[in-house]
């Protein structure tokens, strides 16, 4: 971790030390209100629970802190993502998105954008630079796209997005500001699930979006108002409380994550091992350039739907679960939610059980697979 990432961690816990008044509580108070006493020009306050809330504002100032920009929290990664779209496109705009991403923002595109007038391309993470982006108002990527594991080189796609008068989005749902700040590599809007490794516990969904132009996050701060897309108090105290922790928990899964996958090479059931941080990965340079970590997410093939199944479902310490990010280390095989992919592969979500312990769990249903 680079000196400003670990003074950045240092300070997250202490963010709200400098508006303490005696006798006030360390930790973050919850505040469930619809409503909050505005009687006359309320301006500046608190006036309804559409518009602002304290624990929103407490959980925004930490993701700020982290993301060092304005961020606006969302009731999902997916209300974030689709707050990023409907803040800034119009009826007629083109935009790009990466085939082997997460699906759901195509389906967003497909299933919504397109009948209002917003068309879409898309293209593949590795080469997403290939073609150029002329003609479009909006490029999205997602690096590592999940769940392939291929890069992009943010910052040359910022620059050939911006030569051609466009927006750069990235989904930084796979890295967390831990991992990767794209804003620092010229991106103008991030877009991230803090469902998966931020919140930690798998037991909330929440997102935000950070930009570090003034225009973008008033227009994103207004459509969460207008159209209701609002994160829940409690919703928002829980990721407040995963953010404390975030630094030691994505330390632990990303250390173990290097540790299994160079165990996993060469292992006979595997094949198509993707991680970024093996030296033989195809995004090992770039992820070395532009990453603070490699990540906690390995992507590999079993021999079939069965062995895949096998696998995951008796490791005595992997969850069979959708999603990532969590302090339990789980799995899933990807066709099951349509990408695509070949029916044994699997993305496997590194958690924060000692390594050793992990991989002797791993390594013993991988045998029972190739016995
Ligand atoms: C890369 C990525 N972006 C966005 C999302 C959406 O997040 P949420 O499920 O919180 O809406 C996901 C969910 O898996 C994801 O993997």
């Amino acid at each position: 971790m680079s000196e400003t990432a670990k003074s950045r961690a240092a300070a997250l816990p202490h963010l709200r030390r400098g508006g303490f008044a005696m006798g006030d509580s360390i930790p973050l108070p919850l505040t469930m209100a619809a409503i909050f006493h505005a009687p006359g020009d309320a301006t500046g306050f608190n006036q309804y629970g559409r518009f602002s809330n304290p624990t929103w504002d407490a959980v925004e100032h930490m993701l700020s802190h982290l993301e060092d920009a304005p961020c606006v929290g969302f009731p999902s990664g997916m209300a974030a993502i689709s707050a990023a779209f409907f803040a800034v496109l119009k009826a007629g705009d083109h935009i790009l998105l990466p085939s082997d991403g997460y699906h759901t923002t195509r389906a967003l595109a497909d299933r919504f954008l397109k009948p209002l007038g917003v068309t879409y391309d898309v293209r593949p993470t590795s080469t997403f630079l290939d073609g150029g982006f002329d003609g479009y108002r909006l490029a999205f990527v997602e690096t590592p796209a999940n769940p392939g594991l291929d890069i992009c080189d943010i910052a040359a796609v910022a620059e050939a997005v911006h030569k051609a008068g466009a927006l750069l989005v990235v989904d930084n749902t796979t890295m967390t500001p831990f991992g990767q700040r794209p804003l620092d590599h010229g991106a103008d809007i991030v877009v991230a699930a803090d469902t998966k490794a931020p919140n930690g516990h798998s037991d909330v969904l929440f997102g935000h979006v950070a930009s570090r132009n003034a225009d973008i996050i008033a227009a994103v701060t207004g459509w969460r108002e207008v159209s209701g897309s609002i994160p829940g108090p409690f919703e928002a105290w829980l990721v407040h409380r995963g953010l404390e922790t975030l630094d030691v928990r994505f330390d632990r899964m990303c250390s173990s994550a290097e540790v299994i996958a160079r165990r996993l090479q060469g292992h006979r059931a595997i094949t198509g091992l993707r991680y970024p941080g093996l030296e033989g990965d195809p995004s090992h340079n770039l992820a070395r350039a532009q990453m603070e970590r490699f990540g906690f997410l390995i992507s590999f093939e079993l021999a079939s739907e069965q062995k895949a199944e096998d696998f995951i479902n008796n490791c005595s310490l992997m969850q069979a679960a959708t999603s990532f990010g969590g302090v339990h280390t789980s799995a899933e095989r990807r066709l099951k939610r349509g990408d695509a992919v070949p029916a044994g592969f699997v993305r496997l979500s590194v958690g924060c059980e000692p390594v050793e312990e992990l991989w002797k769990a791993i390594e013993a249903s991988l045998g029972r697979i190739s016995g």
